[in-house]
């Protein structure tokens, strides 16, 4: 297994994607799409957004087989009711974030020229919460997950495009500093999301599929039976999928929200541009 691992770590490295390597957004993308398209040639680009299930043959039977009757319908409805309902103040989540709910996924996460940061889908349903009085939902999981994935739901098949202001040194900093906790080893393990989602997709690690990090925040909020077998109602955000896979390898996990892995996940999003929206979504 060892070897297996060293050699495909050594593609890696010859196909050029890492931090040493691409400079740009564009050419970041360009060479994880490439390197993907040489480590698995049957795989069209757009499957990528089946994480492990468009590796493996069983196990795409048995999450076809669960989206054929979702857990997440009544969140989902949850999602919506949330939507319709009007803040104390009269005002209604439309003043923050424009009539469509179906236009709204799909802005994040984005550069915020003005604050000099990163936002979030779901940092800003706090931020409108706060704006205007409301007590704020839990950051990773519950009401927010619900409510982030019927936003989400409302932009499904729309094409993933975040961008990144190339004449705004701070976004393109701010990119960077994703791009470098993407690929930086941490915790005892030491290991980086690319070790685990990049070089060595497609393999086992303690008994789990590693999936394609190109296609991963196309479908998220995700339900997962884990989540729903640790006490929960199986649904989470993004940034709560990052403290997991953090904690995985024993190292420190962040605030969700927080500068860190809003960063990460300006990075993280734009290697799923090109890519269509399809949420939310069940994991295993
Ligand atoms: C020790 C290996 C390991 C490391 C390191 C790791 N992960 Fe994961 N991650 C997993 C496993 C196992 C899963 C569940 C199987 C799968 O979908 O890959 C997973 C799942 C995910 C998913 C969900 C994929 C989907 O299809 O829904 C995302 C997103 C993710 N990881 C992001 C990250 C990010 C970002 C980092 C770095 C902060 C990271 N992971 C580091 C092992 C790892």
């Amino acid at each position: 297994m060892k070897k297996v691992i060293l050699i495909v770590l050594a593609a890696g490295l010859s196909l050029g994607v890492g931090p040493a390597f691409a400079t740009t957004q564009a050419e970041d993308i360009a060479a994880l799409k490439a390197y993907f398209a040489e480590r698995w040639p049957n795989i069209k680009d757009e499957d990528m957004v089946n994480g492990a299930y468009s590796l493996s043959e069983d196990k795409r039977i048995n999450w076809e087989s669960m989206r054929d009757f979702p857990p997440y319908e009544d969140h989902l409805a949850i999602g919506e009711e949330i939507w319709n309902t009007p803040f104390k103040n009269g005002n209604t989540w439309a003043s923050c974030f424009g009539d469509d709910p179906s236009t709204i996924r799909n802005r994040f996460p984005h550069w915020n020229a003005r604050d000099k940061k990163v936002e979030t889908l779901e940092g800003n349903i706090i931020q409108c919460q706060k704006a205007n009085g409301e007590e704020p939902f839990k950051a990773k999981k519950g009401k927010i997950a619900y409510f982030s994935a019927w936003l989400a739901s409302q932009a499904n098949g729309q094409t993933i495009n975040v961008v990144v202001p190339q004449d705004d040194p701070d976004a393109v900093a701010a990119y960077e500093a994703g791009r470098q906790f993407f690929y930086a080893k941490r915790g005892q393990l030491n290991l980086s999301c690319a070790d685990c989602h990049v070089y060595q997709s497609g393999l086992y690690a303690r008994g789990n599929l590693l999936s394609p990090a190109r296609g991963h925040t196309t479908h998220f909020p995700v339900w997962r039976g884990k989540w729903a077998r640790s006490g929960g109602d199986g649904f989470g955000t993004l940034h709560r999928r990052y403290g997991g896979c953090n904690s995985q390898v024993r190292a420190k996990s962040f605030k969700a929200h927080g500068e860190e892995y809003s960063n990460l996940e300006y990075f993280h999003a734009s290697m799923s541009n090109g890519l269509t929206i399809e949420a939310p979504d069940y994991r295993e």
